[in-house]
């Protein structure tokens, strides 16, 4: 069956695998990616799809309720799939009001146009929206987070998701929308920018600078291949019951230590250093502010329910990732100078 889809953040790290997986797998779909090309978006990431017959690119910000307006009038979307957003903590300890503009205002525009546009004929009609499980909060040593842990964010990031998890929810209840959520684990992969932890970490062995470890590196992550994520995110699409949420993971529990030596280990031996060279470039640091200690998801749901199991184990992941960093490092240059920016004007504005 054919659909008009928007992906909203797709030229962001895991939107723009859901793009791609959405472009290749389904070309009776026609995808529209709807971003507005912040600091973390790059289109670059997406240049294999770019000449796709059913891929679309359109410039927009999900906090301009007129933009919106007209793009939905323009596209007559089916569903929306809903990755646009602010995502880093630390940069949400700096600037929290970025965060409540795109992910509070942003996802509330975003709804309500929807709501205006479809008027309450909801037949066919979808919205997903994409989300982290740091709305839960913070684990101790045990336990893990299920669809039923009671939200208890604890920085400005999670605090704008938890609110726009709550008005996607209010939008099911109050107006009848279809929705369906999911809350997902830390993602690792290809195209993910150089200020998270695994690609900065990567970036910075490859230069010799140091390695900043936060406090003393014994927070605790739950690591998911975004590809994983990319399909997890199709099959919710495709089976997901509306109203409903799935929690997202690899059941795959690193201290961030730990997973900092692992990535020494492996540059060491690509790169062909001494065993332990890499290491030496570790620094501990001073803790971020209010660092949660540890996450971890209870996936058993989308298991049971919808079948998704992740794909790979993290040791192959991890060098795949190494090995991508390693031969696109005209992908990085870019990045960390800035020239990825110019790439919008020259693929969309100059022609
Ligand atoms: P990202 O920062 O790499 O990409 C975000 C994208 O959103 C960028 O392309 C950016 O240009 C766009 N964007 C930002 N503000 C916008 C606005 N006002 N209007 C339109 N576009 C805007 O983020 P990511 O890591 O790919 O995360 C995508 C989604 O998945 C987010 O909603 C995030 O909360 C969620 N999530 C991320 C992770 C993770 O590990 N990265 C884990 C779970 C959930
Ligand atoms: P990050 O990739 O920012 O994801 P999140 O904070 O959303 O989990 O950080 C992952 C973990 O790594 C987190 O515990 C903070 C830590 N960290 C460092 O120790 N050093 C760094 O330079 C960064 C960016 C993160």
């Amino acid at each position: 069956m054919s659909k008009t889809i928007l992906i909203t953040g797709g030229a962001g790290f895991i939107g723009s695998h859901v793009v791609r997986l959405f472009v290749n797998k389904y070309p009776q779909y026609t995808i529209v990616n709807g971003d507005a090309l912040t600091y973390a978006g790059n289109l670059e990431n997406l240049t294999d799809v770019q000449q796709a017959p059913n891929y679309i690119f359109e410039k927009i910000d999900i906090t301009n309720e007129k933009g919106m307006d007209e793009l939905v009038s323009k596209w007559a979307f089916d569903a929306v799939i809903h990755l646009a957003a602010e995502s880093h903590v630390d940069r949400s300890i700096v600037d929290p009001l970025a965060f409540v503009r795109t992910n509070v205002l942003g996802t509330a525009v975003l709804l309500n146009t929807c709501r205006k546009h479809w008027g309450g004929d909801y037949a066919g009609k979808l919205f997903y929206h994409v989300s982290t499980d740091e709305v839960y909060g913070s684990l101790g040593e045990e336990g893990f987070f299920t669809e039923t842990t009671p939200y208890d964010p604890r920085s400005p990031y999670s605090a704008s998701k938890a609110s726009s998890d709550h008005f996607v929810m209010a939008y099911y209840h109050t107006y009848h929308m279809p929705v369906v959520m999911s809350n997902c684990s830390n993602n690792y992969g290809s195209h993910h920018f150089p200020e998270k932890l695994i690609p900065l970490m990567i970036n910075n062995i490859k230069n010799s600078r140091p390695l900043p470890v936060y406090g003393k590196g014994e927070n605790v992550r739950d690591w998911l291949w975004v590809e994983d994520h990319a399909r997890a995110i199709d099959t919710i699409f495709h089976k997901g019951v509306a109203g409903e949420k799935y929690n997202i993971g690899g059941f795959n529990e690193w201290k961030n230590i730990d997973l900092v030596h692992l990535l020494c280990n492996i540059m060491d031996r690509k790169l062909d250093r001494e065993p332990g060279t890499s290491a030496r470039l570790i620094e501990y640091v001073k803790d971020r502010a209010g660092h949660d200690l540890r996450y971890a998801i209870d996936a058993t749901k989308i298991n049971r329910e919808l079948g998704w199991n992740p794909s790979l184990q993290f040791e192959e992941g991890l060098e795949k990732t190494v090995d991508w960093y390693l031969n696109n490092e005209g992908w990085v240059e870019d990045v960390t100078s800035g020239n990825y920016q110019k790439y919008y004007e020259d693929q969309y504005v100059r022609r």
